[in-house]
C-alpha cells in the first residue's frame, strides 16, 4: 500500500500528460473494448463484477457480517474486511465470468461517496490493476451508479425520467434526460429512508441492518396500527429525523403503561412506520411525476427491495399508466455490477479518470 500510495504521490505531476495519453491511446478505440472489470468496497460490501459489451457476467458480493454485533457499520472493521476480501472476490469474479485477466479492457472503481478507508481500498486495487495492465481506469459515483443498476436488465427506462433513490444514505428524486445527464429535483433535509429504518429498527431493538429486519415483520403487522405523522417538507423534498423520534416516544410512553407493549406489538409498530415511510416517498415522487408529466419511474438503492415499497409503487403505476422499473434485488443494494453498468456507459462517450484521481467520501452534486 505503502509503495503504490508513493507512486501516486510522484504521478500527481503529471496528470495532465495522464488525461492527454489516455484519451489518444484510447480514442476510438473504446466501443470495441467493453470488457469492464468493476470494484465496490464503499462500506461493508465488497464486491466485484466483469461486464462484456453492456451485458453482466458477474457480480461476486462478500457480505461483511461483524457489524452486526455493533448495530452498525464500523468504519475500521469495514476496511480492513475489504482488504481481506477484495482480492478474492475480483478472482471469483473474473473466474466464473469465463473472461480471460488480459481481455479486461478497463478497469472501474466507486470513486465516492461512502467511507473513506472503504472506498480506498478499491480505488487503490482498480489503480494498481489499470496500471500494471497499462487499461483505462474509470472512477463511478456511487449514487449515479445506484440509478444506473435500471439500465441492466430488461426493459429499460427511456429518458426523461424520474428516479426515486432511496439509500442509506441519500433519499432523492432525480430527473434524467441521458445516462450521464441528470439533476436532483428532491433530497432529504436530514436522515435518508434507509437511516430511517435503520434507526427505527434499532429503536425496536432489531438486529442491523434494519431494513429488511422491518420489511419482515410488516408481512404480518397491521399496517394502520399506529399513526406516526409526516413532516411538512415543501415540493420534493424529504424529512426523516421526526418520524424516528416520534416512533421513539411512542414506544417510551407507551412502555411506562405496559412493559410488554413493545414484545407484543413489534409487527404492527413495523407495518405501520413502514408504512408511513412507503406513503411519504410515493406522494412525493406522484408529484414530482404530475408536474414533470413524466411517466417513466425507476427505483433505486437499497431501500428499492423493500416489499412495502414496491408493492405500493407497483400499485400506483397502474393507476397512473406509469412504466415502472425496478432493479432485482442483487442490484439494488451496494454490489459491483452497478458500478459497471454506469462505467460502460462512461467508456462510451470515452470518459476516463486519471489515476491520480482521489476518492471523496462525500456526496456531489453532479455526476462525473
Ligand atoms: O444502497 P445501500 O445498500 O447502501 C447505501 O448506499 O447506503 O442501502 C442500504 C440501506 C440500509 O439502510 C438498509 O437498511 C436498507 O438499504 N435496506 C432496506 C431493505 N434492504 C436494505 N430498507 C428497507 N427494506 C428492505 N428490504
Ligand atoms: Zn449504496
Amino acid at each position: 500500500m505503502a509503495t503504490h500510495a508513493n507512486n501516486f504521490r510522484n504521478l500527481k505531476n503529471f496528470a495532465p500528460v495522464f488525461a492527454i495519453a489516455f484519451y489518444l491511446k484510447f480514442k476510438g478505440n473504446y466501443k470495441y473494448m467493453s470488457v469492464i472489470l468493476a470494484l465496490e468496497s464503499s462500506c461493508d460490501e465488497t464486491s466485484a463484477s466483469v461486464l462484456k459489451d453492456g451485458k453482466i457476467l458477474t457480480n461476486i458480493i462478500s457480505n461483511q457480517l461483524i457489524h452486526s454485533k455493533y448495530g452498525g457499520v464500523v468504519p475500521e472493521f469495514a476496511s480492513r474486511a475489504h482488504q481481506r476480501n477484495i482480492a478474492a472476490v475480483t478472482q471469483q469474479a473474473i473466474e466464473d465470468s469465463g473472461i480471460k485477466t488480459e481481455d479486461i479492457s478497463a478497469v472501474a472503481y466507486t470513486q465516492g461517496p461512502g467511507l473513506a478507508g472503504s472506498l480506498l481500498v478499491a480505488a487503490m486495487f482498480a489503480k494498481g490493476f489499470a496500471l500494471s495492465r497499462n487499461i483505462p481506469l474509470i472512477g463511478v459515483d456511487h449514487l449515479h451508479a445506484h440509478i444506473m443498476a435500471n439500465f441492466i436488465d430488461d426493459p429499460k427506462p427511456s429518458f426523461p425520467c424520474l428516479c426515486l433513490l432511496v439509500s442509506g444514505g441519500h433519499t432523492q428524486i432525480i430527473h434524467l434526460t441521458d445516462y450521464l445527464e441528470m439533476e436532483i429535483i428532491g433530497n432529504t433535509i436530514d436522515d435518508a429512508a434507509g437511516e430511517a429504518f435503520d434507526k427505527g429498527a434499532k429503536i425496536m431493538g432489531l438486529p442491523y441492518p434494519g431494513g429488511p429486519s422491518i420489511d419482515l415483520l410488516a408481512k404480518s403487522g397491521n399496517p394502520k396500527a399506529f399513526h406516526f405523522p409526516t413532516p411538512k417538507i415543501p415540493g420534493y423534498h424529504f424529512s426523516f429525523s421526526g418520524l424516528k423520534t416520534s416512533l421513539l416516544y411512542k414506544i417510551r410512553d407507551e412502555l411506562k403503561k405496559d412493559p410488554d407493549f413493545l414484545e407484543k406489538n413489534k409487527a404492527d409498530l413495523c407495518a405501520s412506520f413502514q408504512h408511513r415511510i412507503v406513503t411519504y416517498l410515493s406522494e412525493k415522487l406522484l408529484l414530482a411525476s404530475k408536474d414533470t408529466g413524466i411517466k417513466e419511474i425507476c427505483l433505486a438503492g437499497g431501500v428499492a427491495a423493500n416489499s412495502g415499497l414496491r408493492n405500493t409503487l407497483m400499485l400506483l403505476a397502474q393507476k397512473q399508466g406509469w412504466n415502472l422499473y425496478v432493479p432485482a434485488f442483487q442490484f439494488c443494494t451496494d454490489n459491483a455490477a452497478m458500478i459497471a453498468i454506469a462505467a460502460y456507459f462512461r467508456l462510451m462517450k470515452g470518459n476516463f479518470s486519471s489515476p491520480e484521481e482521489n476518492i471523496y467520501a462525500n456526496y456531489r452534486k453532479s455526476v462525473k
